[in-house]
């Protein structure tokens, strides 16, 4: 049995999980940032360094003390190496070489993405390629194509925002918390989505990009317009602004599959929890015969669990980092492979 040890600090969120080859989940403990930040309406870098020094040691206990295992029952250790905040990155990346000299382990260092695409599978096990993958987040909106050779390469992105920074933006106009994008889920069950008229993005368009700030002003007009919302009208405006995102993601992903042929959609990243967005993927995929790999909602947002399961992958292939491996604050996806510079058999 390998037990791989997984470290994901690349943001707000300072989270360990130990998974095994099977994909089981021996452990698994995260400490959110959210309460450190709030006061200051959005992520602080410095903040969130500090915050993870302080808690890394005490999340790693909590994860091995779920599993019942000792260090010396870890085969491997990963971490998230890019992209991310440097500050955040390198208590991860640090904390994870630290490790695996101490146990003479080897390292592996994963790029966040690779960990949101195999997120993708609700239960034990990995999935297989070559698949779509739909990754949509508060920083990210893109389509990914897996080769069966595990090669990743984006194959449609957004041109301005990302889809939860949308959702995060039209909340903050309403008044809501942040991060708005799951408040608003909620207050979208009990609305009425064609009270409100909002465009489709690039419903019209041929290609596999996004687009979400045509629709953000139109949504910021409409409030202004509208004036102060009651508990029915703000119902109905979420219900509205909810269709329209998740309507555009559910027709680029669909695009996706046609034009490559292939019939595997995974889909990752914190708006992957939209109740709406698992819905009409589902319809999607039944009506298509296309098969739909959705993570556990606490998998959508970020999480180790993933981390552990990209990582998997590479040690099953035998790719490893050594200590020289540097962390990075953008990394394209394509380039991911900089991150293994060991091949070991
Ligand atoms: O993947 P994630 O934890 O962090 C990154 O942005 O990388 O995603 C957070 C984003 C936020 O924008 C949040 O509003 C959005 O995911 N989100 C949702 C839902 N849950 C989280 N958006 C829509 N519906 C949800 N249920
Ligand atoms: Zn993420």
């Amino acid at each position: 049995m390998t037990n791989i040890l997984a470290f994901e600090t690349s943001c707000d969120d300072t989270a360990v999980a130990i998974v095994n080859d099977e994909g089981q989940i021996l452990g698994e403990a995260i400490f959110s940032q959210l309460k450190e930040h709030a006061p200051f309406g959005g992520v602080v870098p410095e903040v969130s360094s500090r915050a993870h020094i302080e808690q890394i040691l005490y999340v790693t206990k909590c994860a091995f003390e779920q599993a019942s295992l000792m260090p010396a029952d870890i085969n491997a250790v990963a971490a998230t190496f890019a992209p991310g905040l440097i500050g955040p990155l390198m208590v991860g990346a640090q904390f994870a070489k630290g490790f695996a000299q101490a146990c003479s382990i080897p390292l592996i260092a994963v790029h966040h993405i690779e960990g949101h695409i195999f997120a993708g599978h609700q239960d034990e096990g990995f999935i297989e390629p070559p698949f779509i993958a739909l990754i949509v987040s508060g920083g990210h909106t893109a389509l990914y194509q897996c080769a069966p050779d595990y090669s990743i390469a984006a194959i449609g992105e957004t041109l301005d925002d990302a889809a939860g920074e949308a959702f995060d933006k039209i909340g903050r106009a309403l008044g809501l918390d942040y991060p708005a994008g799951p408040i608003m889920d909620k207050l979208a069950s009990l609305g009425h989505k064609d009270r409100f008229t909002l465009p489709i993005p690039m419903r019209t368009s041929d290609s596999l990009n996004f687009s979400f700030s045509g629709l953000k002003t139109k949504a910021l007009e409409t409030i202004k317009e509208h004036g102060a919302f009651d508990n029915k009208a703000l119902h109905d405006f979420c219900a509205s602004v909810r269709e329209a995102v998740v309507q555009s993601l559910v027709e680029r992903a669909f695009k996706a599959l046609k034009k490559t042929g292939l019939g595997s959609l995974v889909i990752g990243g914190g708006v992957a929890a939209n109740s709406r967005l698992r819905e009409l993927l589902g319809h999607m995929c039944q009506q298509h015969s296309y098969s739909l790999y959705l993570p556990k909602v606490r998998h959508c947002t970020d999480n180790a669990v993933m981390i552990a399961k990209a990582a998997h992958i590479k040690f099953r292939r035998g790719l490893y980092s050594s200590n020289q491996v540097d962390i990075a604050a953008t990394l394209p996806i394509e380039q991911a492979y900089i991150l293994q510079d060991i091949v070991s058999h």
